[in-house]
C-alpha cells in the first residue's frame, strides 16, 4: 500500500485527466446559459447556481480522483497526483468559463497556490463564525459583487471540510503516515495545513468572475 515511488501515480494521473477535462466541459454548456442570461441584468442568483456547480464538480472530480489513488498506492503516492489534478481541474474550469477557480485555505500547504487572498480571508472568518452558531459547513457559501480599482466582480466561496479522508495528509501529525509525512515535508517545507480536527473548517473554493463595465 505505501509504494513510495510516484511514477505509478504519475502514469495513473495521464490516465485520470480526460475525466477532468469532461468535467470543466460539460458544466461549460450549463455555465454559458447563465452567463447569457447574467448580461441581462438581476443576476445573482444564477452566477451563484453556475458557481455552485463548477464547486460540486471541482469537490467531486477532486475527491473521486483523491480516493481511487489513496487505495491504489496509498497516500504518499497520492500527493503528487492530488496537487496535480487540483490544478489540472482547477485551470481548466478557469480557462473553459473565463472566471477564476481555486481553493484556499484557512492554514496553507502551498503558499503560492493556496492563500486566500484580503476578501477570502474575511469571508473563512464568517464561514467560521457561522460554523461556530451551528450551520453545517455543508452547502455554506458566501456571494457578493465586488468592486476592485480594476473592475467589478462576482465572488463566490463555498466552504470546505474536513471529511475523514483528509486526516491522512491534513490531520494531526501524529495521524499523519511517516512515508506522507516524509514527502510532504520533502515539497512542502512551509507546510501549515496539518492539524486540522474531522469537521473543521479547512477552506473554501473560491470563485471570480469579471462583470461587464456599468
Ligand atoms: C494524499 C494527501 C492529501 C489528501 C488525502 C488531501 N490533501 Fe489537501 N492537499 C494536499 C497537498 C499536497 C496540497 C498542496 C497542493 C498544491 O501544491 O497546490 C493540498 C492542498 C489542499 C488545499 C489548498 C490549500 C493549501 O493548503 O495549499 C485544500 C483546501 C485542501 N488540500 C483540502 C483538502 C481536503 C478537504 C481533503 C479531504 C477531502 C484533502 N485536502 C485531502 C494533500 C492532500
Amino acid at each position: 500500500m505505501r509504494k513510495t515511488s510516484h511514477s505509478p501515480a504519475i502514469r495513473r494521473c495521464n490516465r485520470i485527466n480526460p475525466k477532468a477535462r469532461g468535467i470543466a466541459a460539460g458544466l461549460a454548456a450549463a455555465a454559458f446559459v447563465g452567463m447569457a442570461a447574467a448580461e441581462s441584468g438581476d443576476d445573482i442568483a444564477q452566477r451563484e447556481t453556475a458557481a455552485r456547480e463548477v464547486t460540486a464538480a471541482f469537490i467531486q472530480g477532486l475527491g473521486a480522483a483523491l480516493k481511487n489513488e489513496m487505495s491504489k498506492d496509498g497516500p504518499a503516492a497520492a500527493i503528487s497526483v492530488c496537487k496535480e489534478i487540483a490544478l489540472d481541474i482547477a485551470g481548466r474550469l478557469s480557462r473553459t468559463h473565463g472566471w477564476r477557480v481555486t481553493r484556499v485555505g484557512t492554514r496553507v500547504r502551498n503558499p503560492m497556490l493556496g492563500l486566500p487572498d484580503t476578501w477570502e480571508q474575511q469571508v473563512l472568518a464568517r464561514f467560521a463564525k457561522r460554523a461556530s452558531q451551528g450551520e453545517p459547513l455543508k452547502g455554506m457559501v458566501h456571494s457578493e459583487i465586488v468592486s476592485e480599482p480594476h473592475g467589478r466582480y462576482f465572488r463566490f466561496m463555498q466552504a470546505i471540510g474536513v471529511q475523514e479522508l483528509c486526516l491522512t495528509c491534513h490531520g494531526p501529525k501524529e495521524q499523519i503516515p511517516e512515508a506522507v509525512r516524509a514527502a510532504l515535508a520533502k515539497h512542502y517545507p512551509a507546510d501549515q495545513a496539518i492539524g486540522y480536527r474531522l469537521g473543521e473548517l479547512r477552506g473554501a473554493v473560491s470563485i471570480k468572475q469579471p462583470l461587464p463595465k456599468r
